[in-house]
């Protein structure tokens, strides 16, 4: 078993290349990112994630929840790194310091086959979403419903980004997550056997009076621009979120969960 090592200097090798994690750059270099907060890492463990490196401020795993990530992450074989408030203060972001934080793999999945989908599956794929708290409260929503994941398509935001995986509250690992180019997005959608629902803000469809087929699929355009037409043309239904007069739009994570549960909400039970 490993000897957790106490830091104190932030000019420590360790500590570098643990910052450096916030540069988008880095992330998909080594392909890791931070989780920061007992509450994700306690989710982060339920889904079977592990950290490659545990750090946490000293005397700070008080609770019996934060001894229990301590002891799994060196059970496992884990880098332990005992370091002090200033450390993690650099570390951490700064309106919301937290006791630990874990250091994680990046997880990609591969696109589902459609065809083995079950009948109740819905999948979500955004299309260049911009904004890392849209995307990880997407995300959330995502594993609240139920969703089988999440395609995120062309040039998006980053999932691992702190602001993202944040706000997702632990979902992050619980999500699966596949990335794919607009062409290859719009081949594999051809396979689809269920509704290809597009929310578009000029359709005339109510969303709430649409009735969808199983397993669908839904579309969300970017914050800016909206659902391209290249997309838009592949669905094989377009619905509109009612909204008062004078309204643009909805925000995109908004309208993303009354979507999802417009479309899911039946398979869910209190
Ligand atoms: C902020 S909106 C983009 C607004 C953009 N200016 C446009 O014209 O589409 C981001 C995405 O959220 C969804 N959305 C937002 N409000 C909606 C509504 N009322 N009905 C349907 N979709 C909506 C759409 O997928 C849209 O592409």
């Amino acid at each position: 078993m490993n000897v957790p090592k106490p830091i104190t200097s932030l000019q420590n090798d360790r500590i570098k290349a643990i910052r450096a994690l916030e540069m988008r750059k880095e992330r998909r270099e080594t392909g890791l990112f931070v989780a920061e907060g007992a509450a994700i890492l306690i989710t982060a463990r339920e889904h079977g994630a592990l950290p490659q490196t545990l750090l946490y401020r000293a005397g700070g795993a008080e609770t019996g929840a934060q001894q229990a990530i301590v002891a799994a992450a060196l059970a496992a074989g884990a880098e332990v790194l005992e370091v002090t408030e200033a450390i993690l203060a650099k570390l951490a972001a700064k309106d919301n310091p937290q006791s630990m934080l874990g250091v994680f793999r990046q997880r990609w999945s591969e696109p589902p086959a459609p065809k083995r989908l079950p009948g109740d599956a819905a999948w979500i794929a955004l299309e260049e979403v911009r904004d890392p708290g849209n995307l990880g409260t997407i995300i959330r929503t995502a594993h609240a419903v139920g969703a089988g994941g999440l395609i995120l398509v062309g040039k998006c935001c980053d999932p691992y980004a702190r602001e993202c995986v944040r706000a997702t509250m632990g979902s992050i690992f619980a999500v699966p997550l596949v990335r794919m180019t607009g062409p290859a997005f719009l081949s594999w959608r051809q396979d689809w056997p269920g509704d290809v629902v597009g929310t578009h803000l000029e359709s005339r469809q109510d969303f709430r009076r649409a009735a969808y087929r199983g397993p669908v699929l839904l579309l969300m355009g970017s914050e800016g621009p909206g659902l391209s037409e290249d997309l838009a043309r592949i669905c094989s239904r377009l619905v509109r979120i009612p909204m008062m007069p004078g309204i643009d739009s909805l925000n995109l994570a908004v309208a993303t969960a009354l979507a999802l549960y417009q479309i899911r909400g039946a398979s869910l039970k209190v």
